[in-house]
């Protein structure tokens, strides 16, 4: 069976580098590019952090573009206050050596959809959306010739992680999650419902740990960093992995269980600015329009990742 053909829409941060990982180290999945976005941090520093994921999984070969340094129609809202000033804090980075590939992440977005045979690509945003929708508004054509969506954003019963109402990627850019949620696009939605339930506990890190790669340590040491934020604001017993949740669905989809829901963006009121209305319960009769993620064998899915991340 062929590699599924992915493009991986990221803003790096730990969990996005830790997701870049696995889908690198992953023979079941054929990364066509890496398109960085500005969230986390600015776009010079997601799309420098992009390059140092690809040079520690030893694929300097990955073609990674910059992409929009802004939301759609918004200033700019960051999140240095949980993944540090670089982005990546924890271990001492490196310079990378390898470079940015020539040209927009957004062209690269629309030529690759329409040069590779419809319904064969699969989208895989990780941060704010606005590549993905400014793709979608330039070259209304490609939409139709997307796989699918699977998306880590929004939240329903975890409700907000930068507002009382809102999940940060989706926060970041509404407008743009509003076009990636009426596209009529089959979408797979990671929330913070489900994510909130991978948690990397101590005994999980030093599995990292325990590999004695450099790849493994570049993982431990993130998540050591990462995690001090969600354990102080939640009490938790370690810092959800949310982006890798995206790639492990692509890799085995039984680990996930949700609905198949109407989910309906926030792009109005400010109180609650990029909520994900989910309508979890079916109290409307919005149509559904995205396979919305509540749980996981959290055990399952770090076998996966360990597994994984060990091969690099
Ligand atoms: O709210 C969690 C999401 O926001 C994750 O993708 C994290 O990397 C940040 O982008
Ligand atoms: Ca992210």
């Amino acid at each position: 069976m062929s590699a599924r053909k992915i493009i991986i829409d990221t803003d790096p941060g730990q969990d996005d580098a830790v997701a870049i990982l696995l889908a690198l180290a992953s023979p079941e999945l054929d990364v066509l590019g890496i398109t960085a976005v500005a969230g986390n941090v600015p776009l010079p520093l997601t799309q420098k952090n992009a390059l140092i994921v690809c040079e520690l999984a030893g694929r300097t070969d990955i073609a990674v573009y910059a992409g929009c340094d802004a939301p759609m129609g918004r200033k700019l809202v960051t999140a240095e206050h949980v993944h540090g000033k670089t982005g990546l804090d924890g271990p001492q980075l490196p310079t990378p050596q390898m470079a940015l590939h020539d040209g927009h992440a957004v062209d690269f977005i629309i030529e690759t959809l329409r040069r590779e045979d419809p319904g064969t690509v699969t989208l895989c945003p990780l941060g704010p959306l606005t590549n993905i929708a400014t793709a979608f508004e330039r070259a209304p054509d490609i939409v139709d010739r997307v796989q699918e969506i699977v998306l880590m954003g929004g939240a329903y019963f975890q409700v907000g992680n930068i507002t009382p109402a809102a999940e940060f990627n989706i926060y970041v850019d509404p407008e743009a999650a509003d076009i990636v949620f009426k596209s009529g696009i089959r979408l797979v939605v990671m929330p913070l419902d489900v994510t909130h339930k991978a948690l990397t506990t101590a005994p999980r890190v030093e599995a990292f740990r325990a590999m004695g790669t450099e790849p493994g340590r570049m993982v431990a040491e993130w998540t050591d960093f990462f995690e001090r934020f969600d354990k102080e604001k939640y009490g938790s017993a370690g810092a959800p992995l949310h982006d890798p949740c995206v790639i492990a669905y692509l890799l085995e989809p039984d680990l996930f269980t949700g609905r198949h829901v109407n989910v309906v963006i926030e792009t109005g009121s400010e109180l609650t600015l990029g909520m994900t209305v989910a309508d979890w319960w079916r109290v409307t009769d919005r149509a559904p329009n995205a396979m919305f993620m509540g749980d996981l064998d959290a055990d399952g899915f770090f076998a996966l990742l360990t597994e994984r991340i060990a091969r690099l």
